[in-house]
């Protein structure tokens, strides 16, 4: 029994001395710029505060041997001495391409208010000691292709000043605790950046009531849900090659969102955004079912490259949208009351679809801008009920003629492109569309006696169109 304590004693002073040991004898240097100058490269010195372009520098105040070092930049590949754990007035700490592992003794830098690490060749371990929860100044965080890391301590929740936090390209990145995160209550910026092994956002996430931008990208989330956030402006989440479903909620301030190139995104709800103005959705082959509630400032949605066959009807109930973009789907029509349902809307664009047949009826009264590039329509029968109609472009379609009726328009009307159909004619009394600034009828059927004869045509009007 006896020896077993005496071993134990042995054993906690072994562990004692092998701390003490770990930890960097910061007594040894006179002063900042003598630690510094352990460093095996020279780091140009700029006195005050001023701004620097030099890539590998140290900012100072005060003159004398005790000057105290507040900012160092390291930005070339090199293995900066760990003396740099004993800048204890260091503000801001930048480390690109460098072989500096994290250390215990990061907890001497108490004034430290910015650590940027980008390029750590592997130098940090799979875990950050504990110590890195008493950078109790920090407020900006940003680590960046850090082979190793796989996680955050647990002790990030004693960073209460934290206000932006970076995690980007750490593929072996799996954990954010929790609990910790939750803490974080002065964070107004979180992006989550290629992180393939990341599986979960954080349960805590209601927490963050200050939390202003939320960028979710390259993760391997299957499932996302964000929920009452009182301050998010901006939301992105793109690249998240499993992810299947996104449910969004509640967010009272968010501005713009987007939702890009989630390839196997396949159910979206979108739900109660009073200020949101910009939604996008994009490249996201696999989107079966998609809803829209109480979005009423939305001004532009763009849904494209999402291969829906069918129209969403949720769409319709954006009565504020003033441009609704759905190029490259599969759309074969659209709904009969979307002139009545969205009266704001004035540019349309359908461009890389499966239109068939003739334009739109009922007409469109509002729309200023319509493409419809890259379909198969054959017939532009009633374009002259399109009564706001600025713009068209009807490239690469099937149509064969242009009516008459176009001339309702020549008051309007200031661009039409119709480049790759079916053309062999075009009314004469075009010559007249004096508002039409651009006409272009490039790649059509018309024969060169009859383009002889246009062209003499269209030489004595103010229209010049391209053949
Ligand atoms: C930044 O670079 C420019 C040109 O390379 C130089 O003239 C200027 O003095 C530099 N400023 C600082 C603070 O180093
Ligand atoms: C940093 O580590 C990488 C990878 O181990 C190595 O290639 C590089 O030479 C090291 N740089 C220095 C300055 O030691
Ligand atoms: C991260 O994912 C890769 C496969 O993509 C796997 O090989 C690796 O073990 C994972 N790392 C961790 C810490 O889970
Ligand atoms: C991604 O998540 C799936 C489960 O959703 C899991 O099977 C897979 O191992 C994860 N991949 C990585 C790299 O963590
Ligand atoms: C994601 O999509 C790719 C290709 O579209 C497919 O191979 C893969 O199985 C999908 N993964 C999941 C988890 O759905
Ligand atoms: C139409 O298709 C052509 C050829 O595939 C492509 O080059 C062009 O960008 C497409 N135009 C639009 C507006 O999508």
């Amino acid at each position: 029994m006896k020896i077993f304590t005496v071993l134990f004693v042995i054993y906690l002073s072994f562990i004692n001395i092998h701390i003490n040991n770990a930890e960097i004898d910061c007594t040894i240097y006179d002063n900042d710029f003598d630690a510094v100058n352990m460093n095996p490269f020279y780091a140009r010195r700029y006195g005050g505060l001023m701004a620097s372009n030099s890539s590998t520098y140290i900012i100072y105040i005060n003159t004398g041997p005790n000057s105290i070092i507040t900012e160092f930049n390291i930005a070339i590949d090199v293995n900066p001495s760990s003396s740099i754990y004993c800048l204890k007035g260091l503000q801001k700490l930048q480390l690109l391409h460098t072989n500096l592992t994290i250390l215990p003794d990061i907890k001497n830098l108490q004034d430290l208010t910015s650590l940027i690490i980008k390029t750590d060749y592997g130098s940090i371990d799979q875990h950050l000691p504990p110590e890195f929860g008493q950078l109790i100044s920090l407020s900006n965080l940003i680590l960046s292709d850090i082979k190793n890391l796989e996680d955050l301590p647990d002790e990030i929740k004693y960073l209460i000043n934290l206000q932006s936090l970076t995690l980007e390209k750490i593929p072996n990145f799996n954990k954010i605790p929790d609990e910790s995160i939750g803490k974080l209550t002065k964070l107004n910026t979180l992006n989550l950046i290629d992180l393939p092994n990341l599986s979960n956002m954080p349960s805590t996430m209601i927490n963050l009531q200050l939390l202003q931008q939320l960028e979710i990208t390259k993760t391997n989330m299957t499932n996302i849900q964000i929920d009452i956030l009182g301050s998010l402006k901006s939301l992105t989440i793109t690249f998240n090659s499993i992810l299947q479903t996104i449910q969004i909620q509640n967010l009272p301030l968010l501005q713009s969102l987007a939702i890009l190139s989630n390839k196997n995104l396949t159910f979206l709800d979108i739900e109660n955004l009073p200020s949101t103005t910009t939604i996008s959705i994009t490249n996201s082959a696999q989107l079966q079912s998609i809803s829209f509630v109480n979005i009423p400032s939305i001004k532009s949605l763009d849904l494209s490259g999402c291969q829906l066959t069918i129209f969403p009807q949720s769409i319709l109930t954006l009565k504020s949208l003033e441009t609704l973009i759905m190029t490259s789907n599969q759309l074969s029509a659209i709904p009969l009351t979307l002139s009545t349902d969205l009266p704001n809307l004035r540019v349309l664009n359908l461009a890389n679809n499966k239109l068939q047949g003739t334009i739109f009826q009922p007409p469109l009264v509002y729309i200023r801008e319509l493409y419809l590039s890259n379909n198969s329509l054959t017939s532009m029968d009633g374009i002259g009920k399109h009564i706001s109609l600025q713009r068209l472009e009807l490239n690469r379609n099937q149509i064969s003629s242009i009516p008459l009726e176009i001339m309702k328009l020549s008051s309007t009307l200031r661009q039409i492109t119709m480049d790759y159909n079916l053309l062999n004619h075009i009314p004469y009394s075009m010559t007249n569309m004096v508002s039409l600034t651009g006409f272009s009828v490039r790649w059509n059927n018309i024969a060169s006696q009859e383009r002889q004869y246009l062209l003499k045509l269209f030489n004595q009007s103010p229209v010049q169109p391209q053949f």
